[in-house]
């Protein structure tokens, strides 16, 4: 392997050119290892940063892990015990540092290092990172380092037996999801021993980079900044971890040129490892430009030099990025209402959350690769969303994630990983747990994107509902064990490394009222208090009665199917009918591919082809309509439920649904398909996340149109409704309100009318024959999308015809374009290119019109052939 020699401080290469004594050196180690198994009879290079599995893949020992069955035929893998090998020489003048340091950024999960037959270190958390001094250790020649990796499925197990004393449940997971058992016993991505989204590959590997460091004087380990907001003055809290060889006396130059702010401290750097403080004042005569989050305003960003010198020598020079916001979490109590309120004010401004739950985009991260972070990041801003909750069951997110939530404007709700599940609180646990925590605090919070922490996922609520059976008498002791991994440690450690943002323990969470019930409320999903986590798959989702009016719902959703392109090349010929064997390998979500038909079967006609694949492929296609229908009606009533309270309930100001990526091809909750594919769902929220978004529904036989705005000025809106029979294009009348006033950042009712006068008004209009149509207008013109109301379910609807739609295929200057013609109303009109990677500009529309055009961005090189050769169009009349 050829030695890639790196400066550290790329910047100063000519200093270190000249006082390299100053200057540590990186020596990576990533590139090809060679890998084999406990036995040796499985032996192959391997690619670090990676894992067993895609090495395997990739040197064609497994087929795609993700085909058929293949996660069932592949769980040897993560039974076996791997170790991971290398050999490299390092140059003199590297081991004459003071200090070199084996570092790795991941370890995948349980380990031994052994540099040349000596052990450094162990290892048992995938989130921490881990460096191991060995300059002694160093040789002439071949330096041989190997990683022994014990299977994380056996370490699970055996940290269980060694806990003797008292169970911590669930041992294992349901037996749908075909997972592992004990991965509580773990501190590795909870969802890797499966989930009811996911399949269970444990994996094992060195997920991130290796390399050595050497240094003379000191090194730079981590810079952080933090701005903060009080009485009316910026400062930043600039944190320097440094790990010094001695004591080291320097004066520290902090500035940020663009606000004439500069700051120059005298300060000593202590021996070993430490959190060097400062504060750096921004010069009150400059105007600091706001990050905001995405529809409220732009991201700027500042530059942030710090520079240590040691008497006239330069020993740390480094440049960070900086964006100015505050943030706070207001629970105060609520006009008319039991309870306290649950919202985030950023830069003083009170912000509705739109957004989704984000899990890991991969089974293997190693190949999560940036033009997929970024497709899926783009998806989420593209339709409006301002927020992701980084859900507790994945990983901690990778840098980059972060770096472009904080230039996209997406607001992330960061949980501890830690999820659905009791957690051991026994000292070597709570040590490498403390470890992990103080390591990505202060990895992560320089990000503006993230405004809040949460110490985990549902296990609040997985006591207080007593998901695991604990029996009465025993149930303190869990309490105790709760507290302290989430309250006394957690929390506390939280609260040390940043004052800048809120920490929640749990959601969902009263929050404040669970702090004052002993952390665990006895009712977390209560809706007078903090946040919601709500489903429910047998009640009528076009039922809003049916929807908790909570403060902030941060999780709620329904599955879908994805589409048949994304299935075809993980499953064969015989895999391909709903009731397969493959199907319900699939689900991982007990009676799940059942549930979804009983809700679509509410309010739609099941498919009925006789051939079997136009079944099955329409069957997924009556999935995705179901799931996009759900979740419009549950996000629209939370969105209308901002400014009201209605029975004591309301005010609510966060809708982040459940989920939007997938980490394999099956059936879940997201709206985003595994490979980047756009389901229904996830065109419907480009309208029901617009700024400004008329929503109409019907209480008691009144249709009311409110208008939901989240831009800052107010504004003046009607609403225009109309009625169209399902049978003919034309609208059948048209009513318009007044102009009504709608303040910046509510939700106010524009239009109120019973059904049946306004059907009576209305020539031939029935329930039956009728749908409705409305939007919002000012002196302007019309503001926001469109939207309908269904007077009947459409399995009812009479008049609807099959509308063959027919399609030409265009190529301009602006990209591909598909122009539509429909003879007839038609509804949830789906296109579908197969598998041409891509979107369209909108898509599951209802057509009332004869013409329309959609564009469509491909994302590779495609061609009007190919875009016409692969089109299908499907909607709600041509499946029965
Ligand atoms: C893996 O290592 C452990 C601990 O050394 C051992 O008990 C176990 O048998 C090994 N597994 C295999 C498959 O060799
Ligand atoms: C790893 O290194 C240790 C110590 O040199 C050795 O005992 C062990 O056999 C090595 N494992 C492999 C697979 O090379
Ligand atoms: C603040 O900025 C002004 C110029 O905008 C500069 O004259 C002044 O010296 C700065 N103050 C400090 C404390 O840096
Ligand atoms: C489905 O799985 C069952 C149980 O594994 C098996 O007996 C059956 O043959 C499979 N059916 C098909 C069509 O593959
Ligand atoms: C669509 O085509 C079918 C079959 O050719 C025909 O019966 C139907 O009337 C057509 N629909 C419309 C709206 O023209
Ligand atoms: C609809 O499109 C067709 C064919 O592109 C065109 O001839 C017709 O004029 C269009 N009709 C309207 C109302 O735009
Ligand atoms: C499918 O259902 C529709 C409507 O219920 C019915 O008219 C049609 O005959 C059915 N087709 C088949 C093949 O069963």
């Amino acid at each position: 392997m050829r030695p890639s020699v790196r400066a550290a401080c790329v910047l100063l290469r000519l200093f270190c050119a000249r006082f390299s004594v100053f200057c540590s050196v990186t020596r990576s180690l990533d590139g090809k290892w060679s890998l084999s198994n406990s036995d040796g009879s499985v032996s192959l290079p391997a690619e670090v940063p990676g894992c067993v599995h895609s090495a395997l893949q990739q040197q064609g020992y497994i087929q795609d892990p993700y085909f058929r069955f293949n996660d069932v035929s592949y769980r040897w893998i993560a039974l076996d015990n791997w170790t991971y090998t290398t050999t490299f020489s390092v140059s003199g003048q590297l081991r004459a540092n003071h200090k070199v340091l084996l570092v790795f950024d991941g370890v995948d999960t349980a380990a031994s290092v052994w540099l040349n037959g000596i052990i450094v270190g162990k290892t048992d958390n995938m989130f921490r990172r881990y460096d191991f001094p060995v300059r002694d250790l160093l040789k002439d020649g071949d330096n041989v380092l190997n990683v022994s990796l014990l299977s994380p499925v056996l370490y699970a197990s055996e940290r269980r037996t060694a806990h003797s004393a008292y169970r911590v449940p669930p041992e294992c997971p349901p037996h749908v999801q075909q997972g592992e058992c004990h991965v509580n016993f773990i501190r590795k991505q909870q969802s890797s021993f499966s989930w009811d989204w996911g399949p269970s590959f444990p994996t094992v590997g060195l997920w991130k980079g290796v390399r050595l460091e050497a240094f003379d004087v000191l090194q730079l380990v981590r810079v952080s900044s933090v701005p903060l907001h009080s009485l009316s003055q910026w400062t930043v809290q600039v944190e320097l971890l440094v790990d010094a060889v001695q004591t080291t006396n320097a004066q520290i130059a902090l500035s940020i040129p663009e606000l004439d702010s500069e700051q120059i401290l005298q300060t000593q750097f202590l021996p070993g490892k430490t959190k060097n403080s400062f504060t750096l004042n921004i010069n009150t005569s400059s105007q600091v430009k706001l990050w905001w989050p995405n529809g409220h305003g732009d991201q700027p960003s500042y530059h942030l030099t710090v520079r240590g010198f040691q008497g006239r020598d330069l020993i740390l020079n480094t440049e960070s990025k900086v964006y100015f916001r505050s943030v706070e979490l207001v629970q105060e109590p609520v006009v008319g209402s039991p309870g306290l309120s649950f919202y985030f004010r950023i830069n003083g401004k009170p912000v509705f959350l739109k957004g989704s739950n984000w899990i890991p985009a991969h089974s293997f991260q190693d190949q999560v690769t940036p033009a997929v972070l970024r497709n899926l990041l783009q998806s989420a801003v593209d339709v409006g969303m301002n927020a992701l909750r980084v859900w507790g069951g994945g990983v901690y997110e990778q840098d980059l994630f972060y770096s472009w939530c904080d230039e996209m404007g997406i607001m992330v709700w960061q949980d501890f990983m830690f999820a659905c599940a009791l957690y051991p609180t026994e000292d070597d646990f709570m040590q490498t747990v403390r470890e992990e925590v103080v390591q990505q605090v202060q990895r992560l919070k320089s990000h503006p994107s993230i405004i809040t922490w949460s110490g985990n996922n549902e296990n609040e609520a997985a006591l207080a509902t007593d998901w695991f059976n604990i029996p009465a008498a025993q149930r303190a002791a869990y309490l105790r064990d709760y507290v302290t991994l989430y309250v006394n440690n957690i929390r506390a450690l939280v609260q040390e490394e940043d004052q800048s943002r809120p920490f929640l323990v749990s959601s969902p969470t009263n929050g404040a009222e669970s702090e004052q019930e002993g952390w665990v409320a006895a009712d977390p999903y209560d809706p007078h208090y903090g946040d919601t986590h709500f489903y429910s798959y047998s009640l009528d989702c076009w039922d809003w009665r049916t929807f908790p009016r909570t403060r902030f719902a941060s999780e709620y959703g329904f599955q879908s199917w994805p589409s048949f392109s994304t299935l075809q090349p993980v499953s064969t010929l015989e895999d391909w009918s709903y009731n397969s064997n493959f199907s319900s390998h699939r689900q991982h979500h007990e009676d799940g591919n059942q549930q979804m038909l009983l809700q679509a079967a509410l309010h739609f006609k099941l498919p009925n082809s006789t051939d079997p694949l136009k079944r099955f492929t329409d069957t997924l296609y009556i999935t995705q309509v179901m799931q996009a229908q759900c979740v419009k009606a549950q996000t629209e009533f939370y969105r209308r439920s901002r400014s009201e309270i209605i029975e004591g309930r309301g005010r609510t100001m966060g809708a982040l649904y459940w989920q939007l990526n997938d980490v394999w091809q099956a059936p879940s909750w997201s709206s985003i398909e595994f490979g980047g594919k756009w389901k229904m769902l996830h065109y419907f929220a480009q309208n029901f996340f617009a700024a400004v978004l008329p929503v109409g529904f019907e209480d008691g036989g009144t249709l009311f149109v409110y208008a939901v705005s989240d831009l800052s000025p107010d504004l003046e809106l009607r609403a225009v409704v109309s009625a169209y029979s399902w049978s003919d294009l034309d609208p059948v009348c048209t009513l318009k309100s007044d102009l009504l006033p709608v303040p910046g950042g509510s939700a106010a009712i524009v239009f109120k009318q019973p059904v049946a006068a306004l059907l009576a008004g209305c020539g031939s209009c029935t329930r039956l024959t009728c749908l409705l149509t409305f939007h919002l207008e000012d002196s302007g013109g019309q503001q926001g999308p469109t939207n309908h109301h269904f007077l009947s379910s459409p399995k009812d609807a009479q008049g609807l015809q099959r509308p063959n739609i027919t399609a030409t295929v265009q190529e301009g200057p602006a990209g591909y374009s598909i122009s539509l013609r429909s003879a007839s109303v038609a509804a949830f009109v789906w296109l579908d290119v197969g598998n041409v990677p891509g979107r369209f500009s909108s898509n599951g529309f209802l057509m009332l019109s004869r013409n329309r055009t959609v564009s469509f961005d491909a994302w590779r090189e495609t061609s009007v052939e190919e875009l016409s050769r692969w089109l299908s169009i499907t909607s709600l009349r041509d499946v029965y």
